[in-house]
């Protein structure tokens, strides 16, 4: 197909508008001065109630700030424990006391770095990252950030260390459990939701790791290299999201550097991009022990000095923090103004008015009934249905007598694995008792370990024959394996695959468990598969034998009855993957065009923009399963979208219908494609997409908007976003490879 000839470009920065044709470009002005003129009418109040608050705030802190020694300045920009700061009770300044983390309210470690074990301490286990991710529901980022908001207020914490949210760059990152996605616009579209979530109940997010911290390797010290534009494309668009639309009060620095600058103090990314272009006024925290100097990163931006106690343990002394006596020593002696320490300390005051400190907070609750279901919710919707042969799922509890329930991870609790994101919950519901709960007296459940979780462990042909015979006998047989935290979650230092500090050897199922699901579907083909997990598993030795495969990610507390009801039909499953599941790791981007880890002082992202189905989809690599995909146990018919595209915009309005026999929610998913650009532009883009929710024969109308940023990229010769104008196309479908309607328009 010849390109369209690429036009005139058009550089804007971003907020800029576009200078097209005038008289389309008059109206479009005269339409939103009379809307904005509406809204301010009926908004008012409101607003200028926020920025009367705001304003009162910003008197208090300077007149607080008149107050302060210098010594109390430098006192409240580093830690004076585990995990609080120091504040100034003379002047009533309590200290900031901060708390992980992304899924829950991590078990109390008091003022040092054990576990108090004073019990008093648990709290609701949400689903992990990944897990409320796959939901594709910003309305369900919403309530998770409010039930974890909650949980941190009751337990008496200013601020919940989360959301965390790099980018999935390998399958192999031990973190990605606690992030997101691989794309930046639908992490955009979740974090702002669980931000928003949080600090509606009056505590402070923090959104972290701040930035480039895909993987657990040399992450205290690496270097990441990457062009602009997959720093602007990629890697930023999720951060900017939550600072310039979720409001996010408090960013944490991540431990690696970028371009060989620390990322916790680096001037590019915190002084320019952070706090210059995105005008983010909260407060930069390091990642614990992530400071590593005094007068770097003072003037990096770095505000608030966290963790560097760990470098001293057994005996931190917090005046040998890099901004405790040093930091003092320079103001004194005139090498930093005192002026970089006001900044520091105004921003930290402002995070303590927005965080209710110096006024009364409304009671949070904790391990409550109603905390415990929007959980559930969350698993309902993050579990992912991703093969259903023969249409083996859901199981019919009338026909269906016996079923042999098979794998370790079927009787075993996660809440306390992952690193600094465990959880002590009140309960934890397994796969194993999920099942029974539901299944009742009338179906018969046998258990088999099948495995063992176990430094090393093999397959054991033991527990496989006993696997294998339980399986014969069963009219169906579920597997429950895939990743685990790590061996006993007691020991701290015993963690491996899906945690913090570590990331997995490779793709492979660990502990022998290939040869066991290829016996059990010898034995039974009626084999349903069920992965625990942060991510993709190289599943190729079974993945066409068995029927059913299940990606369960990590559920939380209600998580073994949301994965039975999905299994017996009471919820219809609308999960879809966030992360592509390539079919072997070599697949993947990251290892075939990119470097992964580095050699321990440098990692090159030379895969550039083209992460994830970015990659798969421009490179025609066919994945496992595809990012967006996830199965329904009803199907949804796309109509022909109508498409009005003017002044560098789209509206794509479209019907969609559920044609099938039960009640279900589809994420109909916007991509759009570039033509022809004068750059290089991965063969589609995530752009929009909305949950709906239809009962059978039920139709929706759609409406998509597509703004300028949905079709321009990052110039990084003119440090600009540009539409080049010319022909693009919409694709429209239930995943990124399952495209099932697409339209022209000319920009
Ligand atoms: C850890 C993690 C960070 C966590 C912090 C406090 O090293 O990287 O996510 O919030 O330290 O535990």
């Amino acid at each position: 197909m010849s390109g369209w000839p690429v036009r005139h470009a058009v550089w804007y920065a971003p907020g800029q508008t576009i200078k097209t044709n005038k008289i389309i470009m008059k109206n479009v002005i005269v339409r939103t001065c009379v809307l904005s003129a509406l809204w301010l009418l009926f908004n008012r109040p409101a607003v200028q109630g926020q920025q009367q608050a705001g304003n009162d705030a910003e008197a208090k802190i300077e007149s607080l700030l008149k107050k302060m020694t210098l010594e109390e300045k430098i006192g409240m920009i580093h830690a004076n424990s585990s995990f609080t700061s120091t504040g100034v009770p003379r002047l009533g300044i309590p200290e900031l006391t901060t708390s992980d983390g992304p899924h829950g309210v991590r078990p109390e470690h008091g003022r040092d770095w054990e576990l108090d074990n004073k019990g008093g301490d648990s709290s609701t286990y949400l689903p992990v990252g990944i897990t409320l991710a796959s939901t594709w529901n910003p309305e369900l980022g919403y309530a998770f950030g409010s039930v974890l908001g909650s949980e941190a207020k009751y337990r008496g914490k200013d601020v919940i260390l989360g959301p965390g949210i790099n980018i999935m760059r390998t399958p192999l990152n031990g973190r990605n459990f606690e992030y997101m996605s691989e794309d930046p616009y639908l992490i955009s579209k979740m974090a702002v939701g669980y931000i928003k979530g949080v600090q509606d109940q009056g505590i402070s997010a923090s959104l972290k790791h701040f930035m480039g911290n895909n993987q657990e390797i040399s992450r205290s010290g690496i270097n990441v290299e990457m062009s602009e534009r997959a720093l602007r494309e990629i890697y930023l668009p999720g951060f900017k999201a939550a600072v310039m639309e979720g409001n996010v009060n408090t960013v944490m620095g991540s431990y690696n550097k970028l371009r060989g600058e620390y990322c916790t103090y680096n001037d590019y990314l915190i002084n320019k991009i952070l706090k210059g272009e995105w005008g983010f006024k909260g407060l930069v925290m390091s990642d614990w022990g992530a400071i590593h100097s005094t007068k770097e990163a003072l003037l990096g931006g770095a505000d608030l000095e966290m963790g560097t106690d760990l470098s001293m343990l057994p005996n931190p002394d917090y005046n040998k923090f890099y901004f405790a006596d040093p930091a003092l020593k320079l103001v004194r002696s005139g090498e930093i103004a005192e002026s970089v320490i006001d900044d520091k300390v105004r921003r930290i005051l402002r995070v303590m008015y927005k965080t209710h400190m110096f006024d009364k907070r409304t009671p949070g609750a904790y391990a409550t009934k109603e905390h415990a279901m929007v959980a559930r919710k969350v698993a309902e919707e993050g579990i992912i249905l991703l093969q259903n042969k023969k249409n083996i799922l859901p199981l019919n509890k009338t026909t269906v007598k016996t079923i042999a329930v098979i794998g370790a991870n079927a009787n075993r609790e996660n809440a306390m694995g992952g690193g600094s994101s465990q959880i002590r919950p009140p309960y934890e519901v397994t796969p194993l008792k999920g099942l029974q709960n539901l299944a009742g007296n009338n179906i018969g459940i046998h258990f088999e370990q099948g495995y063992t979780i176990a430094r090393n462990a093999q397959a054991d042909p033991a527990l496989i024959q006993k696997a294998a015979d339980a399986a014969k006998k069963a009219d169906v047989a579920i597997v429950v394996g895939g990743w685990t935290h790590g061996y006993d979650y007691n020991k701290w230092d015993d963690n491996a695959f899906d945690a913090e500090g570590f990331d997995k050897p490779d793709m492979n199922m660990p502990f022998g468990q290939d040869e066991l699901i290829s016996a059990v579907v010898k034995a039974n083909p009626n084999t349903i598969v069920v992965l625990y997990g942060g991510g993709p598993i190289d599943m190729t030795a079974w993945v066409n034998k068995v029927k059913g495969i299940i990606q369960a990610g990590y559920p939380g507390l209600e998580g073994g009855n949301a994965l039975a009801e999905i299994i017996f039909g009471d919820v219809n499953p609308s999960g879809k993957l966030t992360m592509t599941f390539p079919k072997k790791l070599e697949d993947s981007p990251a290892h075939k065009l990119g470097e992964y880890p580095g050699d321990s002082i440098n990692v090159h992202y030379k895969e550039d923009i083209f992460v994830g189905y970015r990659y798969f989809d421009t490179y025609k690599v066919k994945p496992q399963f595809a990012f967006g995909h996830g199965l329904s146990y009803t199907s949804f018919k796309y109509g022909k979208p109508l498409i009005n595209a003017a002044n560098n915009m789209a509206t794509v309005t479209m019907n969609i219908q559920n044609v099938g026999s039960k009640a279900g929610a589809e994420v109909v998913q916007v991509y759009v494609k570039d033509r022809k650009a004068s750059v290089r532009r991965p063969e589609k883009e995530l752009k929009a997409f909305q949950k709906v929710t239809l009962q059978p024969g039920e139709a929706k109308l759609l409406t998509f908007t597509l703004n300028k940023e949905a079709f321009s990229f990052f110039d990084d010769k003119q440090m600009q976003w540009v539409l080049e104008l010319g022909e693009f196309d919409i694709l429209v479908g239930s995943s990124s490879q399952d495209i099932r309607v697409r339209s022209r328009i000319k920009l």
